[in-house]
């Protein structure tokens, strides 16, 4: 399949760095075109709009930052469905919430382009070693069309039902990844704070059932104040609205969610945004008065 991938921010250049290096034949859009640069040393080839993209593609991938967002480059004046042709393929693989995509594959269907929902677990590193994992909404005859794609860049994808159930199971996901940063912080905080060590504390933690890849992988990271961001701590933010808002509608009451955005809230006010969402323990420790 021609692929198209329209963002590349952190995931979007991931996603296309593994395509490319995996032969496959990848245009590129982003509205901030040096971001493309790099993609083009490996061999992409770079459009002006996101119409062109799609006029080029059998698939496009839309990783953007939020529904307006895919809204824009989906249905605005150089949007994808002024591309249209017959094989046309549109999934997006951008984190918004079901309601909202359910939406937008409602208006692409009224221009008769099949799109479904690909939201993923995983960043950079895993996308580009082709390890990430795909969560899929839609019409599974689509999904089976765009599957070799995906396995190009996921080590498993599941296929989950109609329009809006793979951004349902990616909030799901983020709720788990946004509250487990926050108690991993605090364990930090509380380890500091009693005269311990925070790094024995994630040497005990890691030998135990309770381990997990973000208190193995990005734990010693956290205790050195190292926040260089695979996922921004704004985006982490941003999800924590979208999971508040679908809790709403979906009639779920979810009081670890609220509290986790009121602290991601403070977090991106007070100039944190742009570190790695595990960057919230920095937040965690100027409210603590602690030095990293
Ligand atoms: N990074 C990860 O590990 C990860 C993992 C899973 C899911 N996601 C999701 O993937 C999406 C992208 O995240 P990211 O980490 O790649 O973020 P990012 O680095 O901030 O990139 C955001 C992308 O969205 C584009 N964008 C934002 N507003 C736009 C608009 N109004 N019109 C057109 N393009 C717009 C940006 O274009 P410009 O460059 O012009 O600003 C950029 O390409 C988000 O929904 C995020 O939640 C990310």
């Amino acid at each position: 399949m021609k692929v198209g991938i329209i963002g590349t921010g952190l995931l979007g250049k991931a996603v296309a760095t593994r395509l490319l290096n995996t032969g496959h034949s990848v245009i590129v859009y982003n509205r901030t075109v040096e971001k493309t640069e790099s993609l083009k040393k490996l061999g992409a080839k770079i459009a002006n709009s996101p119409k062109n993209v799609a006029s080029e593609s059998e698939l496009v991938i839309t990783i953007v930052k939020d529904a307006s967002a895919v809204e824009s480059v989906s249905f605005g004046s150089d949007g994808i469905i002024h591309g249209k042709h017959e094989k046309l393929i549109v999934s997006d693989m951008s984190t918004i919430n079901p309601i909202s995509s359910r939406k937008i594959a409602k208006r692409y269907s009224e221009y008769g382009i099949p799109m479904i929902d690909s939201p993923v677990m995983g960043g950079r590193s895993l996308a580009e070693k082709g390890e990430l994992v795909i969560m899929i909404g839609g019409k599974k005859e689509v999904y089976e069309k765009c599957k070799s794609v995906f396995d190009s860049i996921a080590n498993k994808s599941f296929y989950l039902g109609e329009n809006g159930s793979g951004n349902a199971m990616k909030l799901v996901m983020n709720l788990q990844i946004s509250i487990l940063a926050l108690s991993i912080s605090e364990g930090i905080i509380l380890a500091r704070k009693s005269g311990l060590d925070p790094i024995t504390f994630l040497e005990i933690l890691n030998s135990t059932y309770f381990k997990t890849g973000m208190s193995v992988n990005k734990g010693p990271k956290m205790v050195k104040g190292s926040f260089e961001p695979s996922f921004f701590l704004k985006m982490m933010q941003k999800d924590l609205d979208e999971i508040n808002y679908t809790a709403e509608k979906f009639g779920a009451n979810l009081p670890f969610a609220k509290l986790a955005n009121q602290l991601y809230q403070r977090a991106v006010k007070d100039g944190m945004g742009e570190l790695d969402y595990t960057g919230i323990l920095s937040y965690l420790e100027k409210a603590n008065k602690l030095e990293s």
